[in-house]
C-alpha cells in the first residue's frame, strides 16, 4: 500500500465512520450505474477511480474501485453496470483520483480507435485528470471495462465492471454475474500486492467472488432467465457446469448466437462472456459449478466450487421455456483465397532471469506493429507455444474460430477474446472494418503485461 493510500484508507476507516462502505451485491444485484442524461439515446455516467475502504464480508480493508458520482456515492467492486439500449451513445467521464496513472477500456465494443482506452489510442489519464469516452454502442451483448494500464495489478485491486448493450432478450428475466477471484491475508483483507512467481503463473485469486459477494449465493429462478456472465479474473479460467442439466448458450462475446445450443460443461477464459438460458419447472433447483480447470501443468485445477444455487419457487404450474433462436450478427462463410497471418505467443526468461512473454518472440512494448487494410478480411493462424492456456484478445472487432488445432468448432460464434490451449493453434477469422491501432494479447494479464501484447494497424 503507498502512503498516501494508507493515510485515504486510515481516514476513512478512523476518522469518518458515518462514510458508507460499499456493500458487495448479492449473485444478480450489480449495483446499476446512474444515467445523468434525460436523452433517452444518450446514457451519461461519471466514474471516479480511487483507493477505498471496502467492505469485505464484514472486514474493512483496501481495494480500488469506482465510485458512480451520481450514484449513491459508494465504491463498489464491481464497479456499477452500465446499461445503454443497443444504438444508443454511452458517454462515460472518468476521474482519477488514484494514486497512479490508468484508462477505460470497454472490453468488446466495436468503437472509435480514439475511445478504445490504450495508452496507444489516448495516452494515459494520470492522477487528477478526467478524460470522457463517447461512443455508440452498436451491439446488444454483455462487455466489460477494466484500465489498460498497469491492468493485472489495477483489475486485481478492483477496477472492473460490466456494461451491457440492452435489447429484445428471449428470456422472462435477465440477470448478469461479473465472477471475480481474490486472496485474503490471515486477517481476512484483500491482498493488494502479488510477488514475481505468481505474475509469472499469472495471479490466481484463491476465493471466486460472484458480483463482488461470495461464491455460493442463492437466485430465486423466474421462469425463464438469461444470465449474462463474464470472466472478470486477472488469469482464472472456469469450466462451467449446471447440476442436472446441460448448459443451454445461447450467446457469446458478439451477443446471441444464431442458433442455441447445449453442452455439458463449458470453458470461460478471463475476459470471456457467455449467455446462458435457463429454465426450471416449479420447484426445481439447479447448481452453477465452475468445476476444477486445468490451465497450465504448474497451476492446481483446484476444488468445485458452487457458483450460485437457483430455484424456481413460483407455483404458477408454468412449464419451463425452451429457448429459441435469437437474431445474430452475421457470420461470414467461405475463407479460400483468404491471406493468413502466422501468429506466436511465446515465453522465454529475460537476461536477469524474469520470465518474459512474447508475440512473434518479442515482448510488448517492442513489437513491430501488423498491418491490415482497412476493409480487409484475413485469417489470424495463432499458435500458442506456452505452457499455458491462453485466452487471446483482440480489440476492435469480433471475430470467428474457424479451427482450433485443425478441428472446427461444432457451432459458429462471434468472439472477441478465444481460448487457445497450450501448444495448440488456432485460426481466426477476422474482418478488418474499423481504422487504428488496436491491440491484441492475452487475457491472462500478467503474461500479457509481461510481453504477450502488440498490436494492429488498420488504414
Ligand atoms: Cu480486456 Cu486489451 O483488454
Ligand atoms: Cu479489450
Amino acid at each position: 500500500m503507498t502512503r498516501s493510500a494508507r493515510a485515504l484508507l486510515i481516514s476513512i476507516a478512523a476518522c469518518r465512520p458515518d462514510v458508507p462502505v460499499a456493500v458487495p451485491g448479492a449473485p444478480g444485484e450489480l449495483v446499476p450505474a446512474i444515467d445523468l442524461d434525460p436523452d433517452p439515446d444518450v446514457v451519461e455516467v461519471a466514474l471516479r477511480a480511487e483507493v477505498a475502504a471496502v467492505d469485505l464480508d464484514g472486514i474493512v480493508s483496501e481495494a480500488w474501485g469506482y465510485r458512480d458520482l451520481g450514484g449513491t456515492g459508494e465504491v463498489t467492486v464491481p464497479g456499477p453496470l452500465i446499461d445503454v439500449p443497443a444504438g444508443a451513445r454511452l458517454r462515460v467521464r472518468l476521474e482519477n483520483a488514484l494514486p497512479e496513472s490508468t484508462t477505460l477500456h470497454f472490453h468488446g465494443v466495436r468503437l472509435p480507435n480514439a475511445m478504445d482506452g490504450t495508452d496507444l489510442t489516448q495516452g494515459l489519464v494520470r492522477p487528477g485528470e478526467t478524460f470522457t469516452y463517447d461512443f455508440v454502442v452498436s451491439d446488444a451483448a454483455l462487455y466489460w471495462y477494466h484500465p489498460h494500464f498497469e491492468t493485472p495489478s489495477q483489475v486485481w485491486k478492483g477496477l472492473y465492471g460490466a456494461a451491457r448493450g440492452t435489447g429484445d432478450s428471449p428470456a422472462g428475466r435477465d440477470r448478469v454475474f461479473v465472477l471475480s477471484d481474490l486472496t485474503v491475508d490471515a486477517e481476512g483483507r484483500r491482498v493488494l500486492d502479488v510477488p514475481l512467481d505468481q505474475r509469472r503463473d499469472g495471479r490466481q485469486g484463491e476465493r471466486v467472488r460472484v458480483n463482488g459477494a461470495p461464491a455460493g449465493g442463492t437466485i430465486a429462478l423466474a421462469r425463464s432467465e438469461r444470465w449474462q456472465i463474464v470472466n472478470a479474473c486477472t488469469a482464472r479460467f472456469f469450466t462451467l457446469a449446471t447440476t442436472g442439466r446441460p448448459l443451454t448458450i445461447i450467446g457469446t462475446d458478439a451477443g446471441a448466437v444464431a442458433v442455441p445450443y447445449e453442452r455439458d460443461a463449458l470453458r470461460l477464459a478471463p475476459g470471456d462472456r457467455v449467455e446462458l438460458f435457463v429454465s426450471l419447472p416449479a420447484g426445481a433447483t439447479t447448481e452453477l459449478l465452475a468445476l476444477p480447470t486445468d490451465r497450465a501443468g504448474r497451476v492446481p485445477a483446484g476444488e468445485t466450487v458452487t457458483l450460485w444455487t437457483a430455484t424456481r419457487t413460483a407455483l404458477d404450474g408454468l412449464p419451463p421455456v425452451i429457448a429459441t433462436a435469437a437474431g445474430a450478427l452475421p457470420v461470414s462463410s467461405g475463407t479460400p483465397g483468404l491471406p493468413v497471418r502466422s501468429v506466436r505467443l511465446g515465453q522465454g526468461v529475460a537476461p536477469n532471469g524474469d520470465p518474459i512473454f512474447s508475440v512473434d518472440g518479442v515482448p510488448w512494448p517492442f513489437e513491430t506493429p501488423y498491418e491490415e487494410a482497412l476493409g480487409a478480411t484475413a485469417i489470424w493462424d495463432v499458435r500458442n507455444d506456452t505452457d499455458y492456456d491462453q485466452a487471446f484478445h483482440l480489440h476492435g472487432f469480433f471475430f470467428r474460430v474457424l479451427e482450433v488445432d485443425g478441428v472446427a468448432p461444432a457451432h459458429a460464434t462471434l468472439e472477441d477474446t478465444a481460448e487457445i490451449p497450450r501448444h495448440a493453434s488456432a485460426r481466426l477469422l477476422i474482418s478488418f472494418d474499423a481504422a487504428g491501432a488496436w491491440m491484441f494479447h492475452t487475457h491472462v494479464l500478467d503474461q500479457a503485461e509481461l510481453g504477450m501484447m502488440s498490436h494492429v494497424e488498420v488504414r
